[in-house]
């Protein structure tokens, strides 16, 4: 068996992004992505309980009002000793200092709950994100898996999804239809990373080596309901072709 991919994951909160990674990849003996720690910015949070019960090491990182150098500090100790190959942001809630950014340029990367670069930036996580695409009326959201730089929401884009916006749709509802599509993409960026499928290219563009996330991907269902719209298996999502009547 060749080396094991090293991934580091950090996170916020819930962690439901991290246990798609450690279900589909780091628990998979097909896979040789091995999630080596997580790293939380908080303490209590349901991602740390997740790593314990996988037997995956956690690291929580200071309070920043203890001063930014510190939190900094530890991180780039944590990723440091994972000696990880890939830094994974699930739900990470806070900026990744510069220094941090420039020695994983290329190996890190944030999943975003909204086609980027719309509805993204500082201020636009967790439920403000689902607000905004339904208070201007768009009627397609989605997920979009990018590296990072040194701005939020603003590095190279990797892979990108469509995940419809549903007449009513409450954000809580939209969330959870973009979770589930999270849960499909976010692994399989992380096994194409690992198996060096996709790269960032000298040109700061994302390169796939092997075409994955092409429009010729998407699943048209002339009859889906909305409720399967989000489609959680391996054939990833769907979307509903317009109606013409
Ligand atoms: C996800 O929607 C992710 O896109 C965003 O934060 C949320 C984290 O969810 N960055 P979880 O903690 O993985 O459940």
């Amino acid at each position: 068996m060749s080396e094991p991919f090293r991934v580091a994951v950090l996170a916020s909160g819930s962690g439901s992004n991290f246990q798609a990674i450690l279900d589909r990849l780091h628990q998979s003996p097909e896979s040789p992505v091995r999630v080596v720690t997580l790293v939380a910015s908080r303490p209590g949070i349901r991602a740390i309980e997740r790593a314990t019960s996988s037997g995956i090491p956690s690291v929580v990182l200071p309070d920043p009002k203890e001063g930014r150098e510190a939190a900094a500090g530890r991180l780039g100790e944590a990723l440091a000793e994972a000696r990880a190959d890939l830094v994974v942001l699930a739900g990470y809630l806070r900026l990744i200092p510069e220094e941090i950014v420039r020695a994983y340029w290329g190996r890190m990367i944030n999943i975003h709950p909204a086609l980027l670069p719309a509805f993204g930036g500082d201020g636009m996580y967790g439920r403000h994100v689902h607000e905004a695409v339904i208070d201007r009326g768009a009627r397609i959201s989605g997920v979009t898996v990018h590296f990072v730089d040194e701005a939020y929401d603003r590095g190279p884009i990797i892979a990108q999804w469509p995940v419809p916006v549903v007449e009513g749709d409450t954000p809580g509802e939209l969330a959870a239809r973009v979770l589930c599509v999270e849960h499909v993409i976010l692994p399989a960026v992380v096994d194409a990373i690992a198996r060096g499928h996709v790269e960032l290219a000298r040109s700061g563009m994302c390169v796939w080596n092997k075409p994955w996330f092409g429009g010729d991907r998407f699943v048209v269902e002339p009859d889906a309901d909305p409720g399967s719209l989000a489609g959680s298996d391996e054939s990833g999502a769907r979307i509903r072709r317009p109606s013409t009547e």
